[in-house]
């Protein structure tokens, strides 16, 4: 047990914490729009409690606080010491919002308190997925509901598609991940999704799709919003990881590839590309 996502909670609190800390406004930009179709999903309504599960920043717990208003409640838990040391400093003391720095697969989570499992692309690194949502809802009262937003697999999300596919033949190649292995795309096979939150206990589970087209990069200019999109890909999620040991030499051409891909995409001061998630609800049963 005490290996337990170990490897993801030393990756959150390393690298992957403080990169994803420092694009966390670009990534926010990016994201908003799932998380809004998430919390539409979720309709929370004034006084109700939520947990808000690999909250980061706290974009999303400050949104739910908001609808819940000061008779309700937002518990964000995330797993990144540098994440919920950034969502403390951004929230206003007077939402209703408490963080706190703990694994949400096995933290000691009060007994049927929320109404309200929420995620915003943060329930896709557990190393046991089951064992975690089962874990989770625990902490849910009975009829209580469950909304996230995940991604699709990597084939259907351009903004990691493309740029995987340009630094082909550039990055020496390594062997496929497994897809289900934890990871941002490791929740893109809608029928393991399913079969995840059944195995869990979950009931009314529906899983549907959501595209759109969003800013990656920004920047005064049309190159700015390009070069930060390029240094965004290189430094956050799966590219990162594949370039981590490359040579100066490989590191770069791959840069320039990646550039060209997102110098095709349309955009004024940002690069405009399609992601594609999952929203995902369900229900714990009375
Ligand atoms: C892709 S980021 C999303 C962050 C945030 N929800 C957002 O939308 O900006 C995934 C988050 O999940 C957190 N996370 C990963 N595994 C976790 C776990 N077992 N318990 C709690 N948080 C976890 C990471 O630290 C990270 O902040």
């Amino acid at each position: 047990m005490a290996q337990h996502n170990a490897d993801r909670v030393a990756d959150w609190n390393d690298q992957s914490g403080e990169r994803w800390a420092a694009h966390q406004a670009r990534l926010d930009a990016m994201l908003a729009v799932f998380g809004q179709a998430a919390i539409e999903a979720a309709a929370p309504v004034t006084g109700e409690r939520v947990l808000d599960v690999g909250c980061g920043a706290g974009a999303s717990s400050q949104a739910l606080a908001t609808l819940v208003g000061p008779r309700g409640h937002v518990l964000g838990v995330d797993i990144s010491e540098s994440l919920i040391g950034r969502a403390r400093a951004l929230t206003p003391q007077d939402m209703p919002v408490v963080f706190a720095m703990a694994d949400a697969s096995r933290a000691e989570l009060p007994e049927g308190a929320f109404d309200i499992l929420f995620s915003r692309f943060g329930v896709m690194f557990f190393d046991d997925p089951t064992a975690a949502f089962a874990h989770m809802r625990g902490a849910l009262r009975p009829g209580g509901r469950v909304a996230f937003v995940c991604w699709r697999g990597m084939a259907d999300n351009d903004w990691m598609r493309r740029p995987i596919g340009a630094i082909k033949g550039i990055v020496p190649s390594t062997a496929p991940p497994d897809p289900e292995a934890p990871g941002p795309f490791s929740f893109g096979d809608r029928g393991r999704v399913a079969r995840v939150l059944m195995a869990a206990g979950f009931t009314d589970i529906a899983i549907e799709p959501f595209d759109s087209s969003v800013p990656f990069g920004k920047g005064p200019t049309r190159d700015a919003a390009i070069d930060d999109a390029v240094k965004m890909t290189l430094e956050v999620g799966p590219l990162s990881r594949a370039l981590a040991d490359q040579p100066d030499d490989i590191r770069a051409r791959a840069s320039a590839a990646v550039r060209a891909v997102f110098a095709d995409r349309p955009g004024e001061r940002s690069v405009m590309i399609n992601g594609a998630a999952w929203i995902v609800t369900a229900r714990n049963p009375v």
